[in-house]
């Protein structure tokens, strides 16, 4: 196993191009990210060739060696020992709340769906199932290395606190319950976000994790944009860090949520057979598909990536039409307001959980887009209902509307996809006893 220049790892804001070495403690922004411009996002700049883990269950044990934090917990001067033994406690914690730590989730090809779509033998469905994971959905693996980095420091002495701070976060949906799972089973205090209106089948579950939650009316004095967010964004003025999975609030949310793509490299680079062709990936915020791809495409495969958005919302193909248009669709943060801006009327949808008017990590995912020949789907709701009725009618997999809507997005390319080409989906998160079942 070979990993080049570890010591050199940095970050680089995709917009104004600033460095920040990967060892600096509380890098969550850009230097240059301001109150009012949050157009900077840090992104890794690691090389990495070839990729295997350790086959350790915990993905963040058998691919420790390639996270950021790594680099960032030997600098703090903790020992390998120390380094492993911070991962193992907490995601003993994890798993005395959660009922399960961290694990690698199960990937293969889906016979059923496969056949159900037409594909040939040689082709298919491959399905990777995060139903199971830590909080019911990948949101837990971004959020870990930012609590990593927390307890990190801390382990080291480093810590710049005498009482924790609070966690905080902007979200009602799976992030905020991944981040409370994480947060109570370290028994760190968070506060979380939520809408004046949010349901109490959404508030319960937060509470079931001892969650402080914040409702957040709109005031009258608020500029434009989402309470939730400014209430967030005060918070962390006042010294809350930031504990959610938007690359331009707390880059560290863009190491972890790597492990999924690393996964699926490496169960590739162990089976014999054709290569992947197609990653189609649900797109809210975009760390999502930004970490799957660069997880995958760090161990040298390259399937074009195909980000999944929803007819009522769709920022990140007008951000690829607009920078495509604008000199190119690659390493466009630079034109950032050229190209991304909250869409103006949002369609409510099954698929709530990718219904983010901004795509805050759309240069990841335009950069992955661009170097695989991928490109933006846009699905109807229609495909949306009948991939969340498909995924219940022929597979097992308990899935929500939002976690099968990478599948909506193969049904709407469906036609332009040769039959014996394999396109992968993520069923990213577990319908939850309140969502109905399809009809
Ligand atoms: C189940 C599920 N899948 C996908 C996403 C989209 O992830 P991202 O916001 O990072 O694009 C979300 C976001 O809430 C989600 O809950
Ligand atoms: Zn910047």
């Amino acid at each position: 196993m070979t990993i080049v220049s570890l010591n050199k790892e940095m970050w680089k804001c995709a917009a104004c191009g600033e460095r920040v070495p990967v060892t600096e403690p509380l890098s969550w922004r850009c230097p240059s990210s301001q109150e009012d411009d949050r157009h900077h996002v840090l992104l890794l700049e690691q090389p990495l060739a070839p990729l295997r883990g350790t086959g350790e269950a915990n993905p963040f044990l058998a691919y420790r060696k390639y996270l950021a934090w790594d680099t960032f917990a030997q600098s703090l001067g903790l020992s390998e020992a120390d380094r492993v033994s911070i991962i193992e406690t907490s995601d003993a914690a994890i798993a005395a709340v959660d009922g399960t730590g961290f694990h690698t989730t199960p990937f293969g090809r889906n016979d059923a769906l496969s056949d159900a779509l037409g594909f040939n033998a040689n082709g298919g469905v491959w399905v990777k199932d995060e139903t199971k994971s830590v909080g019911g959905s990948h949101k837990a693996r971004h959020i870990y290395t930012e609590l990593l980095h927390l307890l990190a420091l801390e382990r080291s002495g480093r810590a710049p606190w005498v009482e924790r701070p609070p966690l905080a976060i902007a979200s009602c949906g799976n992030a905020a319950f991944a981040a409370s799972t994480l947060a109570h089973s370290v028994q760190w205090p968070i506060k979380v976000f939520v809408p004046d209106l949010v349901s109490t089948e959404l508030t319960d579950l937060l509470q079931s994790v001892n969650a402080g939650i914040v409702r957040c009316p709109r005031l009258s004095t608020d500029p434009p944009g989402d309470p939730t967010v400014h209430r967030f964004r005060e918070a962390v003025k006042s010294g809350a860090i930031p504990f959610g999975v938007q690359g331009t609030e707390n880059a560290w949310c863009l190491d972890g949520g790597r492990t999924i793509g690393w996964e699926i490299a490496d169960a590739q680079e162990r089976e014999s057979g054709p290569p992947l062709d197609r990653l189609f990936v649900q797109v809210g915020g975009g760390a999502f598909a930004a970490c799957l791809a660069t997880g995958v495409y760090a161990g040298g495969l390259r399937p074009a990536l195909h980000a999944v958005q929803t007819a009522g919302c769709a920022p990140l193909q007008r951000a690829w039409v607009n920078a495509l248009a604008g000199g190119g669709s690659r390493n466009a943060g630079g034109r950032w307001s050229e190209c991304m801006w909250p869409w103006e009327n949002v369609e409510s949808s099954l698929a709530d959980g990718i219904l983010d008017d901004e795509t805050y990590d759309w240069v990841g995912v335009c950069n992955a887009m661009a170097d695989s020949g991928g490109s933006p789907v846009v699905c109807t709701e229609q495909h949306i209902v009948d991939a969340y009725a498909l995924a219940h009618k022929v597979t097992t997999i308990n899935v929500s509307p939002t976690g099968s809507a990478g599948l909506a997005g193969v049904l709407a390319m469906r036609p332009n996809i040769a039959d014996d080409e394999r396109v992968v989906v993520v069923f990213s998160g577990v319908r939850r006893q309140f969502m109905p079942l399809p009809k």
